[in-house]
């Protein structure tokens, strides 16, 4: 695989959006800021590129990779949008949520970004400094969270640099992620909606935007691969529901359980997403046997951070 000097430069210097574009034209592979997490950018469209994203991170080929658009009327030329999916589109694009509809016959986007499947995932990023790529370069980027297959998801330049350094050319560095974990998906079958990934806009927010309920996840339609249950894991032993720190452990706190590092103090469920891929990054430096960390209450975004903390627990692959 080629090496590279990786450059990082601030989504705020003069000329970063320009060189940003200039290396995804060439067929090269750029980490750029999104408001969920890092993503790892390549133009959609073009096979190489795309190819080289799932080489670089070491991900299963039969993963697919969210196809990242500037606007509605962009997803529209690659994916069939029906009336349900123009609302929710509408509702909450620019934003931190990925849709998966029917690609469109013929459409052109290289093969390995929906894995072979006739869907593709589109998301409108809430990030300016994304979108202004994704127009200044005039076609989709497939982008991926910009770590190695299996790792945290980055949210920070940082932690682009520390797993992907030396493998990729530039990082555009846009500061800390609002977000902090990964877009919502939902799928949209006959005008039916299923969540296939939680993230910080939650069901209840969709459904009381659209009107629609969700669809029962064992009754869906189209599946999400590539979701496997050992993901976002650390180096240490992960174990969740503490409410003390026993030996050899670092414990992340939540509300009145303190911690080493508190997710929130006041029990806000955005700052404690916002907050966790960075704290279990902070307590993994310090190389415990184990990561405890407090319960954290199952509703609103609280659902999304328990399904990647059940993911950083769960049993490792290799
Ligand atoms: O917030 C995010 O979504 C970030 C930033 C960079 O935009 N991206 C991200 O990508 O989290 P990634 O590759 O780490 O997760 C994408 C997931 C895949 O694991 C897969 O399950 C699902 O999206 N996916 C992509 N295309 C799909 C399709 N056609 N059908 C079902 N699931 C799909
Ligand atoms: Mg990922």
């Amino acid at each position: 695989m080629a090496t590279f000097k990786t450059q990082v430069v601030s989504d705020r210097q003069d000329g970063a959006i320009s060189l940003a574009v200039e290396e995804l034209a060439r067929g090269n592979l750029v980490a750029i800021p999104t408001e969920t997490v890092y993503g790892l950018a390549a133009d959609a469209t073009e096979l190489c590129a795309v190819q080289h994203i799932y080489t670089v991170k070491g991900r299963p080929s039969n993963n697919p990779l969210i196809c990242h658009v500037a606007d509605i009327d962009m997803a529209q030329k690659y994916v069939v949008v029906s009336p349900l999916a123009t609302r929710v589109m509408q509702f909450f694009w620019p934003g931190p949520l990925t849709l998966v509809l029917p690609t469109r016959p013929g459409f052109a986007i290289a093969a390995p970004v929906s894995a072979g499947l006739d869907t593709l995932a589109v998301r409108c990023p809430g990030s300016e400094t994304a979108r202004q790529i994704i127009s200044e370069l005039g076609r989709p980027i497939a982008a991926p969270s910009a770590n190695p297959s299996g790792k945290l998801s980055p949210t920070s330049a940082d932690d682009v640099l520390q797993g992907l350094g030396g493998r990729i050319p530039l990082i555009i560095d846009g500061g800390d992620t609002p977000v902090g974990i990964e877009s919502t998906i939902i799928g949209i079958v006959d005008e039916k909606i299923t969540l296939l990934r939680p993230g910080s806009v939650t069901a209840d927010d969709i459904t009381a935007a659209v009107h629609t309920p969700f669809f029962d996840r064992d009754s869906q339609q189209i599946t999400a691969p590539g979701q496997l249950e050992s993901h976002y894991a650390p180096s240490s032993h992960v174990r969740l529901n503490a409410t003390e720190q026993e030996a050899d452990e670092v414990l992340i706190g939540f509300g009145e359980i303190e911690g080493v590092l508190n997710l929130s103090p006041s029990s806000n469920l955005e700052e404690a997403a916002h907050n966790l891929f960075k704290f279990i990054r902070k307590a993994d430096k310090r190389n415990p046997n184990c990561i405890a960390i407090a319960p954290i209450p199952n509703q609103g975004v609280g659902i999304a951070i328990n399904d990647r903390l059940r993911r950083a627990a769960a049993p490792r692959n290799q």
